[in-house]
């Protein structure tokens, strides 16, 4: 038996998913409630809804493009409370040119999000990937000196928080500034091998908080990561890293746990245990980007090799969402991306494929992974979340 089979036929904790659909719940006046229009797909608890029972948010990552189809933005508008730019935030995509701003998507998912009663994560401000190459290659070619690099980093952190001030609930702030314990330049701090703290040092991610609460105080500022889903040498040096800013006068106001998860990986162990001890620290927490990938087929990329594999999927949703409700200090339960087929999985990791990561499938219909987590959120007793979007007390 392969490795990966093993893992997949392991899992424990396997939720009967497609029988816990539920009847309807009564409106809420919360903001996190329903918006308009009738539930989409055969699902009539929203998620959004169920989490506003708790004060949670539920959101997604949202390509603005998409919300020219009717059928994707009325999901968007029923389901989920909170909503992420998918890449529209990002300094590649807002300032291609220098000088010249593109805000235009970002704007669109904004004004969607305000007219839907919907919250936003800004997403993100200081990140080493989907840099603009006028500025990569000023920095590759000597003609952007370090001196000028950190003048214009704080221009662009300034002039975008500044632009969306009083719109954004969170920021992710900073953006997987640590290697990895696998990396061979893992020395448990930000950097080595990081491009901003290369160039400028590990105050610099200070600094873009610093910054950031300058441009817009109400905003929370966000550090955000992968791979810190468990009690882990990363997990522990992020906390470490941001008990230290915070000692510092730093504002920095939670951490973001990306959870991307692989049925090969199996479902975190002490999930719960790792958020819980982030939020005894006095951070705020957020489940930022969550998606279950597992092995496909190459020619149907989002068609599980393994028919086992969704009892798995199912397993590690469910572990998620019951880590975020558990924590009272996590606000917002996000998915990166709606549907299977407009995930960044698939062409990220083809070789073996992987795919299936997202709780509703190509046409927009929810899958198992779905009503896990809407079951979750129906019958959980977790504590109510005050304050919720309040901003910076
Ligand atoms: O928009 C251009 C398009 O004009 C061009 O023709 C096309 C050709 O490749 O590329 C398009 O840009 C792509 C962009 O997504 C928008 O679709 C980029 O190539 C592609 O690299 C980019 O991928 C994004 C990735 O971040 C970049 O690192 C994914 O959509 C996005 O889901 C992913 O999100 C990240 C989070 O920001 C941080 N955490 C990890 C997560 C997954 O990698």
């Amino acid at each position: 038996m392969s490795l990966r089979r093993t893992l997949v036929l392991g899992a424990v904790g396997v939720v009967g998913a497609c029988s816990l659909l539920m009847g309807p719940t009564s409106a809420f006046a919360d903001p996190g409630g329903s918006s308009s229009g009738a539930p989409v797909g055969t699902h009539t608890d929203s998620l959004r809804d169920l989490g506003a029972n708790v004060g949670l948010r539920v959101g997604t990552a949202v390509n603005p493009t998409e919300l020219s189809s009717s059928t994707y933005s009325s999901l968007i508008a029923n389901q989920f409370s909170v909503v992420t730019p998918e890449n529209e935030m990002k300094w590649q995509v807002v300032e291609p040119t220098q000088g010249q701003y593109n805000w235009g998507p970002a704007d669109k998912l904004v004004a969607f999000a305000q007219a839907h009663h919907e919250l936003v994560r800004g997403h993100t401000l200081l990140w080493q990937n989907q840099l603009p190459t006028w500025l990569t290659d000023g920095v590759d070619n000597g003609t952007i000196s370090n001196d000028q690099l950190r003048a214009l980093l704080k221009k662009h952190i300034q002039d975008e928080v500044s632009h969306f001030r009083g719109k954004i609930w969170q920021w992710d702030v900073v953006n997987e500034a640590f290697t990895n314990p696998w990396d061979p330049e893992w020395n448990g701090a930000p950097a080595p091998g990081h491009f901003w703290v290369d160039h400028l040092g590990a105050g610099i991610l200070a600094d873009a908080f610093r910054w950031a609460h300058e441009a817009d105080p109400q905003a929370l500022l966000f550090y955000n990561d992968y791979a810190i889903e468990d009690v882990n040498a990363k997990s522990t040096a992020v906390l470490n890293w941001a008990e230290q800013l915070r000692a510092e006068g730093v504002p920095i106001d939670g951490v973001g746990f990306q959870t991307h998860l692989d049925t090969q990986y199996g479902v975190p162990t002490d999930f719960t245990q790792d958020m819980q001890r982030f939020a005894a620290a006095g951070l705020k927490v957020a489940i930022t980007e969550a998606d279950v990938r597992t092995f496909t087929e190459p020619s149907s990329v989002n068609t599980p090799t393994d028919p086992n594999a969704v009892a798995v999927q199912n397993a590690a949703w469910k572990q998620s969402i019951d880590t975020c409700l558990a924590v009272r200090s996590c606000i917002s339960f996000t998915a990166w991306g709606v549907s299977d087929d407009q995930s960044w999985v698939p062409s990220t990791f083809s070789s073996p494929q992987e795919g299936a990561a997202l709780l509703y499938d190509s046409n927009l219909n929810p899958k198992p992974e779905y009503f896990v987590v809407q079951h979750e959120l129906a019958t959980t007793n977790a504590a109510h979340r005050t304050g919720v979007g309040a901003g910076r007390s």
